[in-house]
Order: structure tokens, then sequence, then C-alpha cells
């Protein structure tokens, strides 16, 4: 069965740590994972969800495009191009918190998909934006250290910084 996940906050430790390489992709738990990921992504409306964000630490992502969701396994950007974007960005982990952020353009990608085959492809525009987002998440980074500005949610952002997790 699938299930719904609790997604972590910010300021949880989880968020910040390195995530581990997934080793075995068929294993029943890996498999499962993905079920409950996707269904999460989807419930929430996130473009994407990195692992950590419900408390795994390990290197996942499901990713939701217009021609459906895809699973990112042990991923790594290949190629960046010079050319960057400016544009607003949100977490599921830093509710009503917005940031301006820079991202390259273009990406090239290598991954492992949700039957273990090794994919490469190329991204751009918010298909691309949204990758180095959750990438970022596998190395503890996220958007709010990388935002040139915070467009909204400030006071929403100092309550959570406050928080006691
Ligand atoms: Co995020």
């Amino acid at each position: 069965m699938t299930k719904l996940l609790p997604i972590i906050f910010y300021p949880c430790i989880n968020l910040r740590k390195k995530s581990k390489k997934v080793v075995d992709i068929n294993s029943k738990e890996i498999q499962q994972l993905i079920l409950d990921m996707d269904k999460t992504m989807k419930e929430k409306d996130g473009l994407g969800l990195a692992a950590p964000q419900i408390g795994k630490n390990i290197n996942m992502v499901v990713i939701n495009t217009a021609d459906g969701s895809i699973v990112l396994i042990n991923p790594r950007i290949m190629r960046k191009s010079w050319k960057k974007e400016l544009a607003e960005e949100g977490c599921l982990s830093l509710p009503e918190v917005y940031g301006l952020v820079n991202r390259h353009k273009k990406i090239k990608v290598a991954a492992f998909d949700r039957k273990g085959k090794k994919v490469k492809f190329a991204a751009e525009g918010i298909f691309a934006r949204v990758i180095q987002h959750e990438v970022d998440h596998l190395r503890g980074v996220l958007f709010i250290d990388k935002a040139k500005e915070i467009t909204k949610g400030k006071d929403k952002l100092n309550q959570l910084r406050n928080s006691d997790l």
C-alpha cells in the first residue's frame, strides 16, 4: 500500500546532513519509498521532493514533470551552462517562504531510474531548476542559502528559524 509520508521542516537537522548513496535500488524498501515519496509530492503539490525531506538521508529525489513523475537515484549534475536564470522558488520544507534563486539555465544529468537503469539527459528551464534544487537537498543545501532575496514569507522564515525542533 502506498502511504503519505510526513515532511520534515526547516530547521530540522536532517535537512542539513549529507545523503548517502542508494545501493540496492531494486530492494523492496527502496521501491516502496519511491511510491510513497511520489504520492507525498503529488498530494502536497510539490514540483519535487528529496528523500531528506521525509527524513531519509539517501540520494534519491522525485520530480513532477508535465509528462508524469520521474525518479532520480544517485543523481549527478555533469555539466552546467554558463548562463544562469533568476526565478522564484519555494520548498515543501519551508512552507510559505519564497525567494529568488539564480540557477544554471541548462544542465546535463546522470542518474539511475527506478529500475536501476543508468540514464543521462539534458534539462533546461523549470525542469533544470527543480533538479538543481532537489540535488542541493542531498548535500544539505536549501534554497534560502542561495536566495538573493526572500520575496515572500520573511516573518514565517523567522518563525521557523526560532522554532524548537
Ligand atoms: Co526543497
